[in-house]
């Protein structure tokens, strides 16, 4: 199978991964015993069985649950390495991670304690698994916007290790234009910017505006619905923004991959790639999400390797390094 071959031969970059999306069940049981946390569920079976999921608000009512079992440093530098060690066999050169510090400081656990155990692991990715690591700090968007603005004043001693800010969680009534003040900020200090845009959400074309004006974002996480409003597809391809998608994840937050849209983005010249979300719940890492992709749309070699090539291009690393890569 050709189409396997390539894939299975291919370097590129993932941007959009949570790395609490990457807790596999194995990982969950032994960090709950680790920790003496109770569970609901004793074994992977029952684990993945709990993952079922028809919407993005259905996956998150499993998706922060499971934090539960994450509480010391250690325990974050493991579930990082897991990933990364994943994220090298697999030929991902660089990996520009997603976390959600308040998922875990609003249960008790000091920012520090989070952002430290996660760092040991990205800092030493270069050398033992040759995976260029960076993390960028997600504001949870159903949270309110104060909580977004302590959460980066919490960052800010570490804003020379943290390369940028994003925004998740449950989209319904939380608009990126709520967080323009909070993104600001995280501008002035030194930070990347991205804002998810979830499939199919209310009010997704104003937001997706909201966040290539108001915000002016360095790049949209999903956001396919731009096809819908060609004047902004317009206006990101011209400033050659990344679209980072994840059609697996797309399948279960929706009952499809969103193939057509991720091709017209393809088509318009925009900076798609495809990347693999929380591959712990939707069944796939960077490798099965362009895989599936490539099938169910068709895709050719060449826009297998264009995909490849738009997440070197659409990554934050310095241009040299880009560079070494194209
Ligand atoms: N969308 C919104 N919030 C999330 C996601 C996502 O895909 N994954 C983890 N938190
Ligand atoms: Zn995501």
């Amino acid at each position: 199978d050709p189409l396997a071959a390539l894939v299975a031969d291919l370097p590129a970059c993932e941007l959009h991964v949570h790395l609490e999306g990457t807790l596999e069940p194995e990982l969950l049981l032994e960090l709950a015993a680790r920790n003496g946390v109770e569970l609901a569920t004793r074994t992977v079976e029952e684990v993945r069985a709990t993952h079922v999921f028809d919407s993005l608000a259905s996956f998150l009512a499993v998706y922060y649950p499971a934090m539960d079992v994450l509480q010391t440093r250690r325990d974050f530098t493991d579930l990082a390495t897991a990933y990364l060690t994943r994220a090298a066999a697999q030929d991902v050169r660089r990996a520009e991670v997603f976390f959600d510090p308040q998922a875990h400081t609003s249960r008790g656990v000091p920012f520090e304690v989070v952002v430290e155990g996660l760092l040991e692991a990205v800092e030493r990715a270069p050398h033992e698994l040759g995976v260029d690591a960076a993390l960028i700090m997600c504001f949870l968007r159903d949270h309110p916007v104060v909580s977004a603005e302590e959460t980066l004043t919490a960052s800010l001693p570490y804003a020379d290790r943290i390369l940028g800010v994003g925004l998740d969680s449950d989209e319904r009534g939380h608009p990126p234009a709520d967080f323009a003040a909070v993104f600001a900020r995280a501008r002035e200090a030194g930070y990347r910017l991205t804002v998810h845009c979830d499939i199919d959400q209310p009010g997704t074309l104003e937001h997706l505006r909201q966040a290539l004006e108001d915000v002016r974002v360095d790049r949209i996480d999903h956001g396919t619905n731009i096809v819908e409003a060609p004047e902004l597809l317009a206006l990101a391809v011209e400033r050659g923004l990344g679209f980072t998608s994840c059609p697996l994840s797309n399948g279960f937050v929706t009952e499809q991959m969103k193939a057509p849209e991720i091709v017209a983005l393809l088509r318009a010249g925009a900076k798609v790639c495809v990347n693999g979300d929380d591959p712990a719940y939707f069944g796939g890492y960077l490798k099965e999400n362009l895989l599936a992709l490539a099938r169910v749309a068709d895709l050719s070699p060449a826009d297998v390797v264009q995909l490849a090539r738009n997440s070197f291009e659409a990554s934050w690393a310095p241009p040299e390094r880009v560079a070494e890569h194209l």
